[in-house]
């Protein structure tokens, strides 16, 4: 693996960390205010995170690269309500899909053809990412504001149950 890739996918390891962390903080959000659905969506959401993280690490030692671990940044809470954490979400998403896209994009300049080929699933990953993002903004917009709405929604997100992620490093 060259240089650059392999410094850009150690990065994207604490990148991932991070999108784990902060979703975490989405989920304890939710449950202060009382929207154990939402908090649930957000603790599954950074369990899947914390599996990216894991699939770099894992390709990273796969390819005999060596991996350091640096500090996680602390999660601000820059959103006051259900909407804008859902916005800040699609926002941080928007942001990964960018990362990945540079890695690829370097992969892709030095014919790292086996990169290519492991950065396939996360550049699928990242469209259905913002698609579920988007999605559960539109929901609130359409019902957020009417309790009895909201409450059916939380009681939707609530149903989300955790699925291990489909790529494999072996
Ligand atoms: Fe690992 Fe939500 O991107």
């Amino acid at each position: 693996m060259k240089k650059k890739v392999a410094e850009m996918m150690n990065a994207q390891i604490n990148k991932e960390l991070y999108s784990a962390y902060l979703y975490l903080d989405f989920s304890n959000y939710f449950i202060e205010k009382g929207l154990a659905g939402l908090a649930n969506w957000y603790r599954i959401q950074a369990m899947e995170e914390r599996d990216h993280a894991m699939l770099f690490y894992d390709y990273m030692h796969h390819n005999n690269q060596k991996v350091t671990l640096e500090a996680i940044e602390k999660p601000t809470r820059d959103y006051n309500t259900p909407l804008e954490v859902l916005k800040t979400a699609l926002g941080h998403e928007e942001y990964i899909t960018a990362s990945i896209d540079e890695i690829y994009g370097e992969a892709m300049s030095c014919k790292d053809y086996r990169s290519m080929q492991f950065l396939d699933w996360f550049v699928k990953e990242q469209g259905e990412e913002e698609a579920n993002a988007n999605d559960l903004i539109t929901k609130m917009e359409l019902f957020g504001n009417d309790p009895k709405s909201l409450y059916l929604l939380d009681a939707e997100l609530g149903a989300r149950v955790y699925t291990p992620p489909t790529l494999v490093v072996d």
